[in-house]
Order: C-alpha cells, then sequence, then structure tokens
C-alpha cells in the first residue's frame, strides 16, 4: 500500500494482464474524500495490506487521500464508470445514487456504534450492497465506522435547535440531512466535502457537522470553537468497488477482496472504539474547542428531526425498510 500525495488528474485504472492471460503484477486507485490519519485511512490503509498480503503482492494499492481524485460523488461516478477501482466515501454521499441507503442516514435511527455494527451487517447490509450495485455500479465491500456526527460551529455554544436561528451550516448535498436541518428551523448550504474546510475558513459558512475524528483529522479545530455533543447521523463509510472491476476478478481474487473488506471493517470498529474519547479529549484540551450538551437530552432535537421519516418512505423502499431496521435494533416501529 502507498500513499499518493501528489494532486494528480484523474487516471484511467491501470488494471492490466499479460497478453499470455497470466496475471500480472497490478496497482488498483483507492480514493479518501478525508485526510490521512482518520477513519476512511485506517479502514483503506488496512483493506490494502490485507489484499496485497493475501495475493502474495501481486496486487498494490495506491490511496489518494483529500479527495485528490475527486469530490465523493464524483468517486462514484468514476467507480460506476471503470476509471476508478476504489473508493472510502461517507454514507450520505453514496445515498444520492443508491437511495435505500438513505434508511441508515435518517436521523437517529443508529445512536451508537453497536447500532452502527448491527445495521451493517446481515441481512439489511447485504440487500443494500445489492441495491447499490443496482442503482450506482459500485459495490460496497466493507465499511469504516467514523462515530456521530457532531455539529461544530465559529460563532458560539449551540445547545437547542433556536440557537442555530442565524448560522449558516454547511451540509452535504442529501437530501435527508438538509430536511432535517430545515425541520430544526434552518436553511442549511450543501456543499461538497472537499469545498467544507475552504467555506468554513472564508467564513462563507458557519459551521458543519461530522464525527469527533473526522474534526480532528481534517483540522476544522483550526476554523471552529464550538462543538454540540449531538448524535443525529452516525457517520458509515462504505468502502466501494467499482461492480466491473469486481466483475473482472477472478472467483479466488473475488474472495479475497471480500474478506479482506471484513477484516477491515472489524479493524475499523475497534479502531473507533479505541480512539474517540482520547480524540475529544484532545479537541478540547490542545485545540481549545468548547463542547456543549444538548439541551434536554436532545429530546427537542430528536423529535423534530424523526418527523421528517415519513418524507423519506418512499425513497427508502417503503416505511418497512425502516421498521425492518428499527427490529434489527430492538426498537418499536416507526
Ligand atoms: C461529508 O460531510 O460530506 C462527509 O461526512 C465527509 C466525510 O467523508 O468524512
Amino acid at each position: 500500500m502507498r500513499i499518493q500525495k501528489l494532486l494528480l488528474p484523474m487516471a484511467v485504472s491501470a488494471a492490466t494482464l499479460a497478453l499470455s492471460g497470466q496475471a500480472m503484477a497490478e496497482t488498483w486507485k483507492m480514493a479518501l474524500g478525508d485526510a490521512a490519519g482518520g477513519t476512511q485511512y485506517e479502514l483503506g490503509t488496512t483493506f490494502a495490506d490485507i489484499v496485497e498480503e493475501k495475493t502474495g503482492g501481486e496486487v498494490t494499492i495506491d490511496l489518494f487521500p483529500n479527495g485528490q481524485l475527486g469530490s465523493e460523488q464524483d468517486t462514484v461516478n468514476n467507480a460506476s464508470m471503470g476509471l476508478l477501482d476504489l473508493s472510502v466515501l461517507a454514507i450520505n454521499n453514496i445515498t444520492p445514487f443508491s437511495p435505500t441507503v438513505g434508511v441508515l442516514t435518517l436521523p437517529y435511527v443508529i445512536q451508537s456504534p453497536e447500532d452502527a455494527k448491527t445495521l451493517t451487517q446481515g441481512e439489511i447490509a447485504e440487500e443494500l450492497t445489492q441495491n447499490t450495485i443496482r442503482d450506482a455500479g459500485v459495490r460496497i465491500l466493507g465499511w469504516a465506522y467514523s462515530g456521530c456526527r457532531r455539529l461544530t460551529n465559529s460563532a458560539r455554544p449551540v445547545a437547542s435547535p433556536e440557537d442555530l436561528d442565524g448560522l449558516n451550516i454547511r451540509v452535504p448535498k442529501n437530501e435527508i440531512m438538509i430536511a432535517a436541518y430545515q425541520a430544526w428551523g434552518v436553511n442549511p448550504a450543501p456543499l461538497a466535502w472537499s469545498e467544507t474546510f475552504t467555506a468554513l475558513q472564508q467564513g462563507v459558512v458557519d459551521g458543519q457537522d461530522n464525527p469527533y475524528i473526522t474534526i480532528d483529522t481534517m483540522k476544522f479545530y483550526e476554523v471552529q470553537d464550538h462543538v454540540t455533543d449531538s448524535c443525529y447521523v452516525f457517520s458509515l463509510q462504505p468502502l466501494i468497488i467499482s461492480e466491473g472491476k469486481f466483475q473482472s476478478l477472478s472467483p479466488e481474487m473475488q474472495e479475497i477482496v471480500l474478506e479482506a473488506g471484513q477484516e477491515a471493517t472489524s479493524h475499523s470498529y475497534d479502531f473507533l472504539l479505541e480512539s474517540e474519547e482520547a480524540i475529544k479529549k484532545r479537541l478540547v484540551e490542545e485545540h481549545g474547542m468548547q463542547i456543549t450538551e444538548p439541551a434536554n437530552d436532545e429530546q427537542q432535537w430528536i423529535e423534530m428531526a424523526t418527523g421528517i421519516w415519513p418524507e423519506f418512505y418512499d425513497s427508502i423502499g417503503g416505511k418497512e425498510k425502516l421498521d425492518q431496521a428499527l427490529e434489527a435494533l430492538g426498537r418499536d416501529p416507526a
């Protein structure tokens, strides 16, 4: 596995086969939306190392962090067209291409790492993977668990939805997340992830939301002072492979990438549990961020945001899909 730090123009994937039909060493490209060092990077490097080891070095994977290969949404398009092999991106940036995945980003469905693990393993995840192959031409091989998305801003402590009044908050270009902010009474600014740091830095927007690990990896503490310890969406980051690429692999090679995806997922879960608290502490103690607890145990946020669920029943494949997820989590139907 190698990390590519140079900005490179988009290049066609270099899958190479010898004329004799014998496999030659190949290098695959993996895009990461985040900077090196966070949960995307942990998942990506673990996957790359396992593939390299299991193939005896026949396959090497180069990682391109920091959106070097385009915005996270661009990487879905590129993988779908066979111009990119692999990408790790936030789930909210794949949902526009395969809306049923939205069941995992409906506000307050996933409330903990355990919930996230439950819904990314087993029947529900398998169905969502089949849907992304059908809708977007990409297959989910594994998941990074990044933690709850926490609201940050540069202006003031935010404890209740009314405190958002007058703040311009960046959200991903994702209908569900836009609707959640609208339910809290503000019109957020949908912006690509690759433009977010600069927009915060230049004051084009006042705030955004992402997990503690991402706030740290992306150095948002340089441009944001306040964090609300909220948990409206759990940040899952699928590792996707171009389905065309996957189908071009031998059955043995397919088995290797599937196994590597599972092993990297398991590592990602442990990484989150081991690192999140320490990172949260560092954001306060070393970088001076101020953490605000949501008022009344987040009840007002929850009531307002979960009110949008019915708007998305059609796009997630029917209310029964949400109920199935809630049942898997041991909760009452919607
Ligand atoms: C986003 O806010 O667009 C994503 O959550 C960023 C990420 O991929 O970490």
